[in-house]
């Protein structure tokens, strides 16, 4: 878990780079329902929550470099013991300056009458306008008052700058403690694709292993980062497949896309498996195939290679690979030129992950691709997928979708798989689900 100190370390970060006339302003996610009076499962926005670890709904952050009379203030629910029968107990006022370390703390119900006062004297504004339409109005109906009012007219804000870049470079390096939390976010992710492995027999349904998986997950005290992809036989082909209601067939490959969120850090792997527990010839040359490339992409990942790197290192192998099993039929100079491989493998081979499982952080600085740095964390995920449909291939190759993926730190001597405990080889796959 994540320690108070570390969220006020990083609002003193955010605070020093936002500078002593600016004022940050970060509202938490809305609760939403799904119907009648059902609520979804709440999950707090990330951005506010990598600043104060607070999960609460009905929450507003304000940071005041410098003030005197309180820099970190959160609006949040007065403590209501009426709500707390039904609920559970609120942090209320009191427990957000004594357990989240703020300076202050006011009640949201009271937003209106004491939070423009807290923009007077502040030039800029830190705020990402787009993603919560409601308190963008809120926000600017509050600063055109204080314009409109001659008190207060000199000491409005009149610059508005993106929360993003600043606050999303600095979730792109993880510290010692979120790499702890990604490894045991890995370490339950694992344990759910050994035990859906070992559970897969031929005539079970998808939604059966998902079963498999979300129970080791709830037993860790954590939920999945994001809808598990449980697919088999020609569904191994749908990129996004969640319907995971499909009979898994004796011959059909499985793929599993499944990560656990481990205090609000996500894990993303992916491993595919013959549902009667033995590759076929054609699936463990695809196998085989994705295997190779994910270990050249994983090789090239060290401090100062650039973030294209892993992605050429797959695509080359891949492209040779197709080539070699009659796949693909033009030379590899072509087939790299052309970008040919895409019509087998037409995604990236990874992306940020953090707080997200599509983690924030850009991937190019002036127009050139980033170089990684230790602390940074991506997956590593290359994939081949024979559409069942085309009829351009050999009908033996058809609907066999395959996809390995893995979780890889960028360290100072080069990286660290934190999923590496999972089977990745073809006949460890197949030890695996014979025990
Ligand atoms: N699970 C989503 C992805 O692999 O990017
Ligand atoms: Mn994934
Ligand atoms: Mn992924």
């Amino acid at each position: 878990m994540i320690q108070q100190d570390e969220y006020k370390q990083r609002r003193k970060q955010l605070m020093r780079i936002a500078g002593e006339d600016a004022v940050v302003v970060l509202p938490a996610t809305p609760e939403r329902f799904r119907n009648s009076d059902v609520a979804y499962p709440y999950r707090q926005n990330s951005d506010f929550y990598y600043l104060t670890g607070f999960a609460e709904p009905d929450a507003l952050l304000v940071l005041r470099p410098g003030a005197e009379n309180g820099e970190t203030i959160l609006f949040c629910r007065r403590k209501d013991p009426d709500k707390e029968i039904w609920d559970g107990p609120m942090a209320g006022q009191q427990g957000a300056v004594a357990d989240f370390g703020m300076d202050k703390a006011l009640d949201i119900a009271e937003l209106d009458e004491t939070f423009p006062e807290l923009l007077i004297g502040r030039e800029r504004v830190f705020y990402t306008f787009g993603l919560d339409v409601e308190f963008d109005h809120h926000l600017m109906n509050f600063i055109n008052e204080l314009r409109q009012s001659p008190a207060t007219r000199q000491a409005a804000p009149d610059e508005y700058v993106s929360l993003d870049h600043f606050l999303h470079d600095m979730r792109l390096y993880k510290s010692r403690k979120e790499m702890s939390c990604l490894s045991t976010s890995a370490r339950i992710a694992v344990a759910a694709h050994e035990r859906a492995m070992r559970a897969c027999q031929p005539g079970m349904h998808e939604y059966e292993l998902a079963a498999e998986l979300h129970y080791e997950f709830n037993r860790a005290n954590c939920g999945p980062a994001y809808q598990p992809i449980v697919g088999s036989g020609d569904n191994t082909c749908i990129l996004h497949y969640v319907r995971n209601n499909a009979t898994m067939h004796d011959g059909d490959l499985v793929l599993i896309d499944a990560g656990a969120e481990y205090d609000g850090y996500a894990s993303d792997i992916t491993r595919t498996f013959p549902v009667n527990g033995r590759f076929s010839s054609e699936q463990r040359a695809i196998y085989d195939l994705v295997l190779a490339a994910q270990t050249a992409a994983i090789e090239v990942i060290r401090p100062g290679s650039h973030w294209e790197e892993p992605h050429q290192a797959a695509a080359h192998v891949i492209a040779e690979g197709l080539i070699d099993l009659g796949l693909l039929t033009q030379s590899l100079d072509d087939v790299l030129a052309e970008e040919s491989y895409r019509n087998f493998f037409m995604h990236k081979t990874g992306h940020w992950l953090g707080l997200d499982v599509h983690d924030v952080g850009d991937y190019q600085v002036d127009n050139e691709p980033r170089l990684l740095e230790s602390g940074m964390v991506l997956t590593v995920e290359p994939g081949i997928y024979i559409n069942p449909n085309d009829e351009s291939v050999d009908p033996r190759w058809r609907g066999i979708g395959v996809r390995i993926e893995d979780d890889v730190a960028v360290t100072s001597r080069g990286h660290k798989v934190l999923s590496k405990r999972l089977v990745r080889e073809a006949d460890d796959v197949e030890a695996l689900m014979a025990s």
